[in-house]
């Protein structure tokens, strides 16, 4: 059976005059209808690149080397923006950190909204939509302007929106990040509650271990561009394998919130310009053994558990 979303070997660069960044270095990640999964990662990982290479919403800088993003079979780095545009509004949704970015200033809600519904919506619907998101008196929202509207009640209607034509994915890129503490646990429980009720596979790119382990089917932990280790959340977070998941998870205060940034892991992520040669976090690895430096690390799949790694090759054979 095709997968719902299938990423295979994704290299994608950002190119300007002075230098090129590899921001994805062979990312790589199959998903099944249905999940919930959670991306996380240190800033620059590359999480917000590759969500946006999912809906071919790379910034113009953005050069895609090599690799392809199936979505239903569908390969969207050569689809041609006519059937990228079709494939944007047909099955994908995306909710973004700043809600006001996905809202058009100049146009009451209520109309944003029924655009949304591509016309199909009556009055009704649209309040509907607004009622789904748990917006209270959806009517005066309706009538409002984005700029009427807190952080956190602009976000429920871009979530509104991106779920209106039920998509088949929904990428939600930190999209709590910027809202106050007390109301981003009920963002979260709309997000998850509508896609559950839409059969929506969501990818939410988080900073919120605790929260992804809560809420989440699967983790999927990325690194210098690329996927370290993926497995079923509770299980990855409560025992990661990767050297660097163990770090991350060892990093993470109890509290810490989405939006705020890990940064206690010693030494500084990569910024790549190029492949890696071998693994890119052997220069802060604990673990670090000599083909580390020398050889790409193999992906070692055991028991539900995608590591890329090669002292988990080590391990694993040492199990046998
Ligand atoms: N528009 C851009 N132009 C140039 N470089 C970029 C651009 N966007 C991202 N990068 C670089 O690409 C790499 C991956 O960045 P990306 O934003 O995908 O990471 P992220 O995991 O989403 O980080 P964060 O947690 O901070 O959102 C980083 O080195 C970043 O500096
Ligand atoms: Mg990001």
């Amino acid at each position: 059976m095709t997968p719902l979303l299938e990423i295979d070997d994704l290299v994608v660069d950002y190119v300007s005059a002075d230098r090129t960044v590899r921001a994805l270095d062979s990312a790589a990640l199959t998903v099944s209808a249905g999940e919930t999964i959670g991306i996380v990662g240190e800033s620059g990982s590359g999480k917000s690149t590759l969500g946006a290479a999912i809906g071919g919403l790379l910034p113009g800088a953005a050069r895609v080397v090599s690799g392809s993003v199936r979505v239903d079979g569908a390969d969207v780095t050569t689809l041609r923006p006519k059937q990228l545009r079709a494939l944007r509004r047909e099955q994908l949704g995306f909710v973004f950190q700043e809600p006001i970015g996905s809202l058009d200033p100049t146009m009451r809600v209520g109309k944003q909204v029924e655009l949304a519904l591509r016309g199909w919506g009556t009055r009704a619907d649209v309040l509907a939509h607004l009622e789904r998101v748990k917006l209270t008196d959806p009517e005066r929202v309706a009538r409002c302007y984005p700029h009427q509207l807190s952080g956190g009640m602009a976000q429920r209607v871009a979530i509104a929106m991106a779920m209106a034509g039920r998509p088949e994915i929904l990428v939600a890129d930190e999209p709590t990040a910027a809202l106050d503490s007390q109301v981003r646990d009920d963002v979260l429980d709309v997000i998850f509650a509508l896609a559950a009720e839409s059969g929506t596979t969501i990818l939410w790119l988080s900073h919120d271990l605790p929260a992804v382990a809560k809420r989440c089917s699967r983790v999927v932990v990325m690194y210098g561009g690329g996927v370290v280790e993926s497995g079923a959340a509770s299980a990855v977070l409560a025992e990661p394998r990767h050297p660097y998941t163990k770090a991350l998870v060892r990093a993470v205060p109890a509290a810490v919130a989405d939006g705020e940034r890990l940064t206690s892991i010693p030494g500084q992520p990569p910024v790549l310009t190029g492949s890696a040669p071998g693994c890119v976090f052997a220069p802060r690895c604990p673990d670090v053994l000599a083909s580390c430096t020398e050889q790409r690390p193999p992906l070692v799949s055991a028991a539900g558990r995608d590591v890329l790694c090669h002292l988990a090759e080590q391990t694993v054979e040492a199990g046998r």
